[in-house]
């Protein structure tokens, strides 16, 4: 290993599932990948609980704050404050569809105004020491992806960032839910890798539809500084991450199996539990730890039913682990 690279494996930003107890679980499984929060608005980190918003285990790191907004001065104020919350990298949210995104003019919409996304990255950059990094799609709507991706690509390189995530598929604005808007346009590899040699002084990382760590590796073989893994960590977090140190840091992997990890998150857990959380806040995440192995539907079946449970503690846990080794030894 020659410059150690965060980057090169990704987990998405995704709102309501990527949270901190998410990402200390994810970290269970790889202690090299780069995790990313949910979107937090810059609006919110201003004025809102940064505690709740911002607050995080060092544990978790490295670490990437997303924000989302379209207001250069706000996006500095959040920077400079995620900054000092001790965030490594603040990247910027040019890729969400949802209505309620569009409707504060940023995510994805920010595609059709470069020349925005240029002053917001400049504000961010010049507020504060960390990299500022772009998520984006490759176009919007009725653009030509092969005309509009290079022109947004210049004008934030020329603003001073050096590294953008690319989910290689359109958005469309209007008519497709957040969730088909995941699923229907179509996904372009074949661009985000011209792109790559287009711009060889931006590191670049390419986003949508990865599903397993085999395949991240064959797109950074072909070239790709990173590859940005969403949906398929969450539901088969160890099928992504398990061997990920190993395979593309020459690290050791941080558990031995998926038992291990979940082991490993028991102190987090009784921590949680003392403060008042609910066990549910934490094992929701950790569903398909044992996805495609003996046992995952006891496991799954236990913790959804009996987590939400008033009173439901490490226990339950225990009891849902023991379920899935006997199940493997039978
Ligand atoms: C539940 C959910 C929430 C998401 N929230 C965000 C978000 O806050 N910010 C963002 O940039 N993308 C968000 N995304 C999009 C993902 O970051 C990613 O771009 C997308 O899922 C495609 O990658 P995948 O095919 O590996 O899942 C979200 C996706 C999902 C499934």
């Amino acid at each position: 290993m020659t410059k150690y690279q965060a980057h090169r494996l990704a987990i998405a930003p995704m709102m309501d599932w990527t949270d901190r107890h998410c990402r200390l679980f994810h970290r269970q499984l790889s202690r090299h990948a780069l995790l990313y929060t949910e979107m937090v608005t810059a609006d919110a980190v201003i004025h809102g609980d940064r505690d709740r918003l911002l607050g995080h285990d060092a544990a978790e790191h490295p670490l990437a704050l997303q924000l989302g907004g379209s207001d250069p001065a706000r996006l500095a104020a959040a920077a400079a404050v995620g900054a000092d919350w001790g965030y490594q990298e603040i990247n910027l949210n040019c890729g969400c569809p949802s209505d309620r995104v569009q409707s504060g003019c940023f995510g994805a919409v920010l595609m059709e105004n470069p020349g925005l996304v240029g002053d917001c990255v400049a504000a961010m950059i010049a507020a504060q020491p960390r990299p500022v990094t772009v998520k984006c799609r490759i176009g919007v709507d009725d653009q030509v992806p092969e005309q509009v991706l290079p022109r947004f690509l210049e004008t934030i390189e020329a603003a001073g960032v050096r590294h953008v995530v690319i989910h290689a598929r359109k958005a469309w604005l209007q008519g497709l839910s957040p969730k088909e808007n995941r699923e229907i346009p179509p996904l372009d590899y074949p661009l985000v890798l011209a792109m790559k040699r287009a711009f060889p002084g931006l590191t670049v990382s390419l986003n949508g539809g990865v599903a397993t760590l085999e395949q991240a590796q064959g797109l950074l073989a072909q070239g790709l500084d990173g590859v940005m893994v969403g949906r398929a960590a969450y539901h088969d977090p160890a099928a992504v991450l398990m061997g990920a140190d190993p395979a593309i840091w020459g690290a050791p992997a941080p558990a031995a199996d998926r038992a291990a990890a979940a082991r490993a998150m028991r102190p987090h857990i009784a921590r949680h539990l003392a403060a008042g959380g609910r066990l549910h806040q934490i094992t929701r995440h950790m569903l398909g730890l044992f996805a495609g192995q003996p046992g995952a539907r006891g496991w799954r079946r236990m913790l959804s039913e009996g987590a939400s449970r008033p009173g439901a503690g490490l226990d339950l846990f225990d009891a849902a682990l023991t379920g899935v080794a006997e199940r493997a030894a039978a």
